[in-house]
């Protein structure tokens, strides 16, 4: 017996209003829910089931191709094995030192005692300068934060023209930087988009519109999600006073502690799959060809795996976040992310010896299509 799959409307006032409430409501309500954007899935099990299964639920979403998200396996396996390597330990550990010279540079002009907000004036200019800074895309901080905002509007609007006119636009900031290199030859700078230049794949080199997907991949994954997360480790430290206290007496556990940070409160809503085959959810038969939503916030606060979703447990939880993903398309950039977090953290709290919520303004909630805070207005001591 099937039954058919309810339907909600995710993109209301209300259910924006509070995102966060509303997912926890229907998780246990209708853990599989149909809007005319596709079928989401709500509960832990079935996110991971779905993730584990590239063969039914595909990660081909629409006609544009994306490398290496919008590519099953085994075409996939290729491009992992050639995008990993770019965040080995050895490169991350390499790559610390700059990052830490930009987030104490930030840290250091922040004023004491008046209110900042953690997004704009931490968040953003972190992953902007270590996302350039890491490619070898200097000067070109100013477009990639007015892009990063624009992204966003146009995927809230579903204007697909939009949100094509704004890939385009963003296309021609990353060709400039490989027509630069091209046109450097040897002399071209030793950074990854050179790198990237030179690759090859199955035996052949990159073609440019390759090359240039590869980069739109790291930039989306990077800027958005580092300063989104940034903005909900900062929140969550200001409103837990005695976790801010553990991590400054020993910052050790912080990478354990960010990952839990953001399990509670996951920025990164969650990916588009389409089924192959009629699939069996629950209850449900979602046919073939159907548009899946797989919510990883909302699977991150699964009552049935972690218990109280508010509880902080780094150790316990560890093995069940699901922040980064999980199967074939787990995210490649998570070591990069995690140095950024620990590092811009680490040295917010080394430079300080209190974060507060500041007394005079409210932090603000971000919406669909990311999640976490669009503003956290704290005080520093
Ligand atoms: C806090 C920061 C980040 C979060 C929360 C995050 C989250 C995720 C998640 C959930 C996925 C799985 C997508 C899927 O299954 O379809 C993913 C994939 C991906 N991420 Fe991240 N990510 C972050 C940072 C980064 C960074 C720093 C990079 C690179 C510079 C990056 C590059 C990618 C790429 C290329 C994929 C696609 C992988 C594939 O399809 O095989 N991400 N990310």
């Amino acid at each position: 017996m099937s039954t058919p799959v309810p339907s909600w409307d995710p993109l209301s006032e209300a259910a924006l209003a509070d995102q966060l409430g509303t997912f926890d409501r229907m998780r246990s309500a209708c853990p599989v829910a149909a809007s005319p954007r596709g079928v989401s899935l709500l509960r832990h099990a079935d996110v991971v089931a779905a993730a584990n299964d590239p063969v039914r639920f595909s990660s081909v979403t629409s006609p544009r191709r994306s490398v290496p998200n919008s590519i099953d396996p085994p075409e996939h396996t290729g491009w992992r094995a050639l995008i990993d390597p770019f965040f080995s330990a050895e490169r991350m550990a390499q790559l610390e030192p700059r990052v830490r010279e930009i987030a104490e540079g930030i840290v250091e002009v922040l004023p004491r005692r008046a209110t900042i907000d953690a997004v704009a004036d931490i968040g953003r200019p972190l992953a902007v300068r270590a996302q350039t800074d890491w490619l070898g895309w200097q000067g070109t901080e100013e477009r990639l934060l007015a892009w990063m905002a624009e992204n966003h509007a146009a995927t809230r609007s579903g204007d697909r023209g939009w949100t094509a006119a704004v890939a385009a636009a963003f296309d021609e900031v990353v060709r400039a930087q490989v027509d630069r290199r091209r046109r450097l030859g040897d002399a071209a700078p030793d950074d990854p988009t050179t790198e990237l230049v030179g690759a090859t794949h199955a035996g052949r080199p990159l073609a440019d519109d390759e090359i240039t997907s590869v980069l739109r991949n790291w930039t989306a994954g990077d800027l958005g999600s580092v300063a989104a997360a940034l903005g909900v480790v900062v929140h969550f430290l200001a409103t837990h006073p005695e976790v801010q206290r553990d991590l400054r007496r020993d910052p050790a556990p912080l990478a354990p502690a960010v990952d839990e940070m953001l399990r509670i409160d996951d920025p990164f809503l969650g990916n588009r799959r389409r089924t192959t085959e009629a699939v069996r959810i629950g209850d449900h038969e979602v046919p073939a060809g159907t548009r899946v939503y797989l919510n990883w916030t909302s699977a991150n606060r699964d009552e049935a795996v972690f218990g109280d979703p508010d509880a902080y447990r780094p150790e316990e939880n560890a093995s069940h976040n699901l922040v980064y993903g999980a199967g074939v398309h787990v995210c490649p950039g998570r070591p990069l992310a995690t140095m950024e977090l620990v590092v811009a953290t680490s040295s917010l709290l080394a430079a300080t010896t209190g974060i507060e919520l500041a007394p005079d303004a409210q932090p603000v909630r971000e919406t669909h299509p990311v999640g976490g805070w669009r503003g956290v207005p704290i005080h520093l001591r």
